[in-house]
């Protein structure tokens, strides 16, 4: 018998029935005038996802496309662009800066830690040329959430910088409202809190940033977002629209509207706060010391054990399908998502499953102990 499979990887995350089956319907033609009328309800739902007033454009592309389009349209040649700088992400965004001839202004954080936004103004006020602040809402190779509010009441009031804000892996997720935090570019992805499969990116942008549009040289072609910002106000894509994945989006951005983004959060914070006892009264600890993130959760792996035979030992001998760690946090930490389409079963299971996972590779853990922390909050907060 093939083995039931349970998706708990921080993206992609699992899809519902109702969104597959939203996605099976047949193709319908991207210039009909009802793909059109979808396309203006999802425009309209993004805004709600997204806190925003401004146009979400629709990319098909992952969620590095959107990343891609946010430097290539807002930046000249020759610019200079501060990277927050404290896991794989945040080196995407040096990378490409760099590939895209923008000076970049690195900022380092430590890896599990989240970046001081003083150090931000301090580097601001010494270098007044930077024009865009780049940073990640949530490092997902760490499991730490940067203080983006904090962020953008450091660069909200500079004229000449934007705050680009990767949040690929926190959008609908978690508290992040684009508008009222006076976030200048929000960048998404499909494949996460979204609970849809990989190929959409989503980026927002606020009238400054338009404003930064106006005036970028750097070449462009598919990404270029004035485009995209003019055929998406006649609720049509510039190329071909990814039809199937933009009725999956319809599906899951009315889900989101009936549930709520508050009861969104809530339940995200509740199976965040489930797992993160459960991994600490099994004696482990989590990697990021500061803002642990509320869509997932890095545990480093304990002494003598290799993080990824944890996650190879789990979907083997489970079927669960968690993540490990990437570059310098490989082998060290595995990463367990609490995001989209996950319940409390699935959060029980895994802690259940990784209680004997652990002590088959030689870090003895109590039966039942990180089950029962987790069922405290459970039953509790329920
Ligand atoms: C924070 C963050 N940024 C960027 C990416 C890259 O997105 P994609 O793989 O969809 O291009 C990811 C994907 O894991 C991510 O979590």
């Amino acid at each position: 018998m093939s083995m039931k499979r349970y998706l708990l990887t921080p993206g992609p995350t699992p899809v519902a029935p109702e969104t597959n089956l939203a996605m099976a319907q047949p193709i319908l033609h991207h210039r009909s005038p009802v793909f059109m009328e979808i396309l203006g309800q999802v425009r309209e739902d993004l805004k709600y996802l997204f806190q925003t007033h401004e146009e979400v454009l629709i990319l098909a592309a992952t969620g590095t496309g959107a990343m891609e389009g946010a430097v290539a349209n807002l930046l000249s040649p020759g610019d200079t662009a501060l990277v927050v700088d404290g896991g794989k992400f945040g080196e995407r965004w040096t990378e490409i800066c760099t590939v895209y001839g923008v000076k970049v202004e690195r900022l380092p954080v430590e890896w599990g830690r989240a970046v001081d936004p003083q150090e931000v103004a301090r580097r601001l006020d010494a270098h007044p040329e930077i024009k865009a602040v780049f940073v990640q809402a949530n490092e997902t190779s760490t499991g730490v959430q940067h203080p983006v509010k904090q962020l953008a009441e450091v660069v909200s009031p500079r004229p000449g910088t934007v705050l680009v804000v990767d949040a690929i892996s926190a959008l609908g997720g978690y508290e992040l409202p684009m508008d009222a935090w006076n976030l200048d570019v929000v960048v998404a992805g499909s494949q996460k809190a979204l609970m849809l499969p990989p190929g959409l990116a989503f980026a927002a942008l606020s009238p400054k940033a338009w404003e930064f549009v106006r005036t970028s040289t750097l070449p462009k072609y598919y990404f270029d977002f004035a485009k995209q910002l003019k055929s998406q106000q006649k609720n049509q894509t510039p190329y071909t629209s990814a039809v199937s994945l933009i009725l999956g989006l319809k599906e899951v951005l009315a889900r989101i509207r009936a549930e709520g983004l508050d009861n969104i959060f809530a339940r995200n914070r509740r199976l965040s706060a489930a797992t993160k006892a459960a991994v600490k009264a099994m004696g482990l600890e989590l990697f990021a010391k500061d803002y642990p993130s509320d869509v997932l959760t890095a545990v480093s792996a304990p002494p003598g054990v290799d993080g990824q035979q944890v996650v190879a030992r789990l979907r083997e001998k489970y079927g669960i399908w968690i993540a490990g760690g990437q570059a310098q946090a490989k082998g060290k930490i595995f990463r367990i998502a609490h995001m989209g389409y996950i319940d409390d079963l699935d959060i029980l299971g895994t802690i259940g499953a990784l209680e004997v996972v652990l002590t088959d590779l030689g870090y003895p853990v109590t039966p039942g102990v990180g089950l029962r922390a987790a069922q405290e909050i459970l039953a509790k907060e329920s």
